[in-house]
């Protein structure tokens, strides 16, 4: 027992080492024994996991903490769109490679954050289905990368958090539109935007209202300046609720004030890192509130597309077929629900419709992990939605 357990440490340790080394695509090739064997390891087929129990210890605590500390990003390791993810990583609360398994992030933000376990199941599966790879059990928060394993055969994507269209979207708080620059990596520009509106109706902090009107300058410029544009669902509702997620989780427990001093939320977002001394909020939150309401309802939105764009799933029209679509041309998408009725759950057939686009006759260990985890992801939504069996 206690030699498998070292020699499992120094199995994760190669693995640690290796991951730095390597970039993405790099061949296998002239590499050492011990190399190739802990890849090999890093890779193995593990198929799907059960869902991880919820957290016991829900209380405020220091996270920032000496077992946590903020490292620099070394080659190759992975992040993305989302500074939630991104930060945990930087600092330990996920493997620092930037490539983890749905139950480590589902832990994660539990523990980093305090994120509220439906929330974080319901986020994580969705992420992986669309994104990860089902047979290795694996997901990069940021883009392709070979960590993950061999990924099944296309139209399967397993590329990670960064790809289009699945789950990351257009008219993102501090990434750009994929049509219209860099999709996953932070912008100075648009933080300036979030700086200057703060200045102007948050008195110079991250508050809702700041929220708000970053949201609908963000949706207006995608409109005016987005061929492709696409704000239905799932972005429609990813796209509100990711704006308070920083008021939510990134203010110090501690703090009564429900805003964000800028500086604070610049490291986040850019650097990956918690302020020294940082502690997680109190209680476990989903992110839903008053604060969301009160940025869905600060103006009139409907879920939509330029005309034109809303055929286009995964990628935005090529510029070749520009003339196939137009700015500006906002429409409502008439199909944003699809058979559901509830929000919850159309978000849900959403990405079960998108899984079953994305693997259309999935065989053996690929179509077990595929149910199991589509069993996983239903678990959040249970109590208010009907499953849906995609691959009987
Ligand atoms: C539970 C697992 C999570 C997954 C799988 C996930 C995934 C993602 C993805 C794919 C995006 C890109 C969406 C887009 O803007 O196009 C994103 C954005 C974002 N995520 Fe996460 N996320 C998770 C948890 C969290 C947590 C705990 C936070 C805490 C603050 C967070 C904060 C954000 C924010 C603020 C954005 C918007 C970034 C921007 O618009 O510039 N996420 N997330
Ligand atoms: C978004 O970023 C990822 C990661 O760099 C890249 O592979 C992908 O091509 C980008 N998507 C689009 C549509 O530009
Ligand atoms: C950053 O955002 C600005 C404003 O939308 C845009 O003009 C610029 O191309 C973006 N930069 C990158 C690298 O995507
Ligand atoms: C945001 O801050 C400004 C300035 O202090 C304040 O007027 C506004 O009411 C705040 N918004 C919310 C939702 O608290
Ligand atoms: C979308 O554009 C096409 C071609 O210009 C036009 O025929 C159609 O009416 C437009 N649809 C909507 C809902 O505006
Ligand atoms: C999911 O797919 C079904 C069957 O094709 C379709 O009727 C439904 O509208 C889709 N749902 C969403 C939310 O796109």
């Amino acid at each position: 027992m206690f030699l498998s357990i070292q020699f499992t440490v120094l199995a994760l340790q190669l693995v640690n080492v290796f991951a730095v080394a390597l970039n993405p695509y790099d061949s296998l090739a002239g590499l050492t024994r011990d190399e190739v064997d802990a890849f090999a390891r890093s890779v193995k087929v593990v198929g799907a996991q059960p869902v991880p129990p919820p957290i016991e210890d829900t209380s405020m605590k220091l996270v920032n903490d000496a077992a946590h500390p903020w490292m620099p990003l070394l080659p190759g390791q992975q992040r993305g769109p989302c500074p939630g993810l991104n930060t945990l990583a930087s600092h330990g609360w996920l493997p620092r490679s930037g490539v983890a398994t749905p139950a480590q992030i589902v832990t994660a933000v539990q523990n980093g954050l305090n994120m509220e376990y439906r929330r974080a199941l319901e986020v994580t599966y969705a992420a992986f289905l669309v994104n990860g790879n089902p047979l290795t059990n694996l997901l990069s928060i940021g883009g392709l990368s070979r960590l993950t394993g061999s990924a099944p055969p296309t139209p399967a994507l397993a590329s990670g958090l960064s790809t289009h269209g699945t789950f990351e979207g257009d008219a993102s708080m501090t990434r750009s539109d994929a049509a219209l620059g860099d999709n996953h990596s932070f912008n100075e520009t648009l933080f300036q935007q979030i700086v200057d509106i703060s200045n102007k109706v948050g008195g110079g902090k991250y508050n809702a209202s700041a929220a708000a009107e970053v949201r609908f300058q963000r949706f207006q410029d995608s409109v005016m300046r987005n061929p492709g544009f696409f704000f239905s669902t799932p972005r429609f509702d990813t796209a509100f609720i990711e704006t308070v997620f920083p008021i939510v989780f990134f203010v110090d427990g501690r703090s009564t004030d429900a805003s964000l001093d800028l500086h604070v939320m610049r490291d986040f977002f850019q650097n990956s890192r918690m302020p020294p001394d940082f502690h997680r909020r109190g209680t476990p939150s989903s992110g839903s509130g008053p604060e969301e309401d009160m940025v869905m309802n600060a103006h009139d939105y409907v879920p939509g597309f330029n005309n034109g764009s809303g055929t286009c799933v995964f990628l935005p029209p090529p510029a070749s077929s520009s003339h196939l679509v137009a700015v500006n041309s906002f429409v409502a998408d008439p199909n944003f629900m699809g058979t559901q009725t509830d929000v919850l759950c159309s978000l849900y057939e959403k990405f079960v419709n998108t899984t079953r686009e994305l693997y259309p006759s999935p065989q053996g260990d690929l179509r077990v992990a595929l149910n199991k985890n589509l069993d996983n992801f239903f678990i959040p939504v249970s109590s208010r939605c009907a499953q849906i069996f995609p691959f009987p």
